[in-house]
């Protein structure tokens, strides 16, 4: 298969150390059982092509792979340069990894030329941009996911599994806190931190894990935000944003609980991760807490300070045979994509069915919903705003 990467940012490539490059290992890993003939990645300037280069080199080595990837840059002629590339590559499948306010063009490039489209979150900042990606993607027939890699971490598998079993009863809240050192918008993400906020960029992951986990639906959302420290330094936006949504069992209307969100993006650069993040669920009968930075794994040296390991998401371990083998949910994410991409070629899955069993570009409307009223309540004093999906 020939696959379309647009963007070389750091979760194609990684950078400074920061990241694996969880895009371009993870298709690094699949061609070692599947063919990948080419990965032709494109981005907004020549300047990435020698990350790209740097980083199929390592991932090659480290994988011992032979992933043959090529760069090309896009100016102001995006649509035009990928439209004639797909006519000689025929792209399979397309990866789309650039910021967040991006991604309805990119979107709406490769669904136009039919490309079966996977899209980092968010789907994209604002519903009608949504729907307009699911009516193309429908109109062509095409397959269009987002990477929502949360849905495939065995921790909250196991407790979608325990609110199914009722182990906790009937679900009263969530709380959700989420937070990011203050060096991924002033320094890693500065080129667009300002384009997003905190909710928007992290906590999105977490409207849709809460989908996911109970599929009840979001009907009204109410945001504070705080803020100072980042727009002192130039970036206008959030230090950190407050959310409170009102979720409703579609079987009953009667039957709701609440979530209450804490994003915040200017945690300490010392902070023992990248993402500190944690939740809990609390029902009738009890609570399940869940710790997703402390998994149980801490580095200590002088040169890091003290660090927590999360092995779990996205990272090279040594298999049976002691190669590096890339794996985690993130890969699983990536991977579940790619079979699905092969699936509805062979015939051997529907459309209609992947549709609703993964995060596609229909179910992440959700989520899209909530970031878009969680806007506007920022924008107009915190105002409860009715979510109408
Ligand atoms: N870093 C992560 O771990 C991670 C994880 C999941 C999802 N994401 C998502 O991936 C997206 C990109 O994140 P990143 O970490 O790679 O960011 P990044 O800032 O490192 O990279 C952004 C990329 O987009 C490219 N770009 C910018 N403007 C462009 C344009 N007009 N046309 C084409 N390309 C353009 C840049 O050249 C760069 O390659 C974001 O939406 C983010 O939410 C990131």
């Amino acid at each position: 298969m020939n696959i379309l990467i647009v963007g070389s940012g750091m979760y194609v490539t990684g950078r400074n150390g920061t990241g694996t490059g969880t895009i371009l290992s993870a298709l690094a890993q699949f061609s070692k059982t599947n063919t990948i003939t080419e990965v032709v990645v494109v981005s907004k300037s020549l300047e990435s092509e020698n990350e790209v280069s740097q980083a199929t080199i390592r991932i090659n080595k480290l994988l011992k792979t032979n992933l043959k990837v090529s760069f090309h840059a896009l100016g102001d002629s995006s649509q035009q340069i990928i439209s004639t590339l797909n006519n000689t590559k025929i792209f399979d499948s397309c990866i789309i990894s650039v910021p967040d306010h991006l991604h309805f063009m990119y979107g709406k490039i490769c669904l136009d030329l039919a490309i079966p489209t996977l899209m980092v979150k968010p789907l994209t900042p604002t519903l009608a941009e949504a729907k307009e990606l699911i009516k193309i993607a429908d109109k062509n027939k095409t397959f269009a996911c987002v990477e929502f890699h949360k849905r495939y971490d065995e921790t909250n598998l196991w407790i979608k599994k325990a609110i199914h079993e009722n182990k906790v009863g009937k679900l009263n809240y969530f709380v959700v806190n989420y937070s990011q050192r203050i060096d991924i918008p002033l320094k890693t993400f500065k080129g667009w931190s300002s384009q997003t906020n905190i909710f928007q960029y992290l906590g999105v992951h977490y409207v849709d894990l809460i989908y996911f986990l109970t599929r009840y639906i979001p009907i009204r959302i109410a945001a504070y935000g705080t803020d100072g420290v980042l727009k002192q330094q130039g970036i206008d936006t959030y230090d950190s944003v407050h959310a409170m949504i009102e979720w409703v069992n579609p079987n009953d209307a009667t039957n709701k609980f609440v979530s209450n969100f804490n994003t915040n993006w200017i945690d300490p650069n010392c902070s023992s991760a990248l993402s500190d993040q944690k939740y809990n669920v609390i029902g009738t009968l009890g609570r399940i807490e869940c710790d997703q930075k402390n998994r149980g794994v801490e580095l200590v040296t002088e040169k890091t300070g003290i660090q927590q390991i999360n092995p779990y998401f996205s990272d090279y371990l040594p298999d049976e045979n002691g190669e590096l083998r890339f794996g985690g949910y993130g890969y699983t994410s990536m991977q579940v994509f790619l079979k699905d991409v092969m699936d509805l070629k062979s015939g051997n899955k529907s459309l209609e069915n992947l549709n609703i069993h993964r995060p596609s570009f229909r179910e992440s409307l959700v989520s899209v919903a909530v970031i878009e009223a969680a806007n506007q309540s920022l924008k107009n004093n915190n105002e409860w705003i009715d979510i109408n999906l």
